[in-house]
């Protein structure tokens, strides 16, 4: 195992090394942040997101669409919206924090493969930009409401192209085995266009496709380009999404293409298979994850003769699932040692009543790590305050946006009084 310091090219592009050796992120002292506003903490580099947002948007135009299941929350909506993306939701719930935010229905997408009519409803009602259109039982939906005098919206089509992404079984999408989108290989892609086409409740603009998520292999993409090439080109349909997807590293060792590479790629591939229509993409996971650590601080240490030492956290599973979901790996480091080696070993566990309850299986620590410390775990900026839950009301941890020194707190921690806010007693 490493016992390296933190690889410094996971730490958000603002991360620098402060007088002491304390991590700084975006001239804030990630130390006197976890004083300040407590731990665990999400502190994103607010200059990283918009230099992502901006690669997007350099290559595809307004066709730059932020995938906010990634991370959401108005602060984070207004910037992808000011940086020129446009924003895909894949629930009523997002569409409501967009729109809270300011963004117009118009630069907004609605995405979904069980979208209830009221979604649907509410998303027709402001005018989103264009709803994704997943299913049969979803145009009966759309027809429904049309008839019901609502205005016709504009839609792509879902479809499967029948590519399998490298990538975690959960997050593959493209393959024919799917509960997303119109199998274009069983001809019922062919079907929905057609009846898209036929029909006075939608306007069919487009086809999408989303292969998968963490995906580095560019080569993938080309895949999917081709196989939607040889379905929408005789469509001459203006527009083609391939989605998002391009993974990002997480772990030392761990190389993914930039923003930049991989949308300079998708165009030139786009253009030797011959599509014309405007090419568009949804990055969420490269856009956000490796904009944020989480900081959090060390409680207890055990260490079992001759077994392994447990060191826990005080969060966990509640703010990000994803190692007890996907095995997804980590790195930890301590915040007052940016350059320190980890020479030590341990598991870094949280504080819910499960043993699966890990954030970093095998984890390279510094061996004079000690209770009270500030733990960092980087690369935490996508999947995870989204995908956050109040297991063992365990209450959700705030987030700060950081920029030329001044942490400003965009979601608050929750307190016990939220918990019962939905709670009739
Ligand atoms: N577009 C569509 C239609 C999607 O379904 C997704 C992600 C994206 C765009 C954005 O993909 P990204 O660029 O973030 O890979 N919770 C999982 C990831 C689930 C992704 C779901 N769809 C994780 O933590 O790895």
């Amino acid at each position: 195992m490493t016992t390296n310091p933190v690889p410094f090219h996971l730490l958000p592009d603002n991360a620098s090394v402060g007088s002491q050796g304390q991590l700084i992120i975006a001239g804030c002292d990630t130390l006197e942040l976890a004083d300040e506003f407590g731990t665990p903490l999400f502190v994103y580099d607010e200059d990283h997101l918009r230099h992502r947002c901006r690669e997007a948007v350099a290559v595809f135009g307004t066709h730059a669409t932020y995938a906010s299941k990634a991370f959401l929350c108005r602060a984070m909506a207004r910037l992808v919206h000011e940086e020129g993306m446009a924003i895909d939701v894949a629930t009523g719930g997002e569409l409501s924090v967009a729109l809270a935010a300011g963004v117009p229905a118009a630069d907004i997408h609605l995405h979904g493969n069980n979208k209830s009519t009221a979604e649907l409803r509410h998303a027709i009602e402001v005018g989103v930009g264009r709803i994704m259109v997943d299913s049969f039982d979803e145009m009966d939906r759309i027809e429904q409401l049309v008839a019901e005098g609502l205005p016709a919206p504009k839609i792509n089509l879902r479809v499967t192209p029948g590519v399998k992404a490298e990538t975690h079984e959960f997050i593959a999408t493209g393959q024919d085995d799917s509960k997303f989108g119109f199998t274009v290989s069983t001809g019922v892609a062919a079907r929905a266009v057609e009846r898209g086409q036929a029909s006075n409740a939608m306007e069919l603009v487009g086809i999408h496709a989303h292969i998968g998520s963490q995906v580095f292999e560019v080569a993938s993409f080309g895949q999917a380009l081709r196989k939607l090439a040889e379905f929408a080109n005789p469509l001459g349909l203006p527009e083609l999404v391939i989605g998002g997807g391009l993974g990002v590293a997480y772990v030392e060792g761990e190389e993914a293409p930039s923003i930049s590479q991989w949308a300079a790629k998708l165009k030139a591939t786009a253009a030797d298979y011959g599509i014309t229509a405007e090419l568009g993409i949804e990055p969420g996971r490269s856009i956000a994850a490796a904009a944020a650590i989480t900081l959090y601080t060390v409680g207890t240490i055990k260490k079992l003769d001759g077994i392994r030492t447990y060191v826990a956290v005080d969060g966990g599973m509640s703010d990000n699932p994803r190692p007890v979901l996907y095995g997804s790996g980590y790195e930890s480091f301590l915040a007052r040692d940016v350059l320190g080696r980890r020479t030590a070993s341990a598991r870094v566990v949280g504080k819910h009543c499960e043993s699966g309850d890990i954030l970093v299986r095998e984890a390279a620590i510094a061996s004079d790590l000690v209770v009270g410390d500030v733990l960092a775990m980087p690369v935490t900026g996508a999947y995870g305050h989204s995908m956050g839950s109040n297991y063992n009301k365990v209450l959700r941890p705030p987030v700060v946006f950081c920029r030329d020194g001044d942490a400003r707190l965009v979601v608050r921690r929750e307190t016990y009084d939220d918990l019962l806010v939905t709670d009739l007693g």
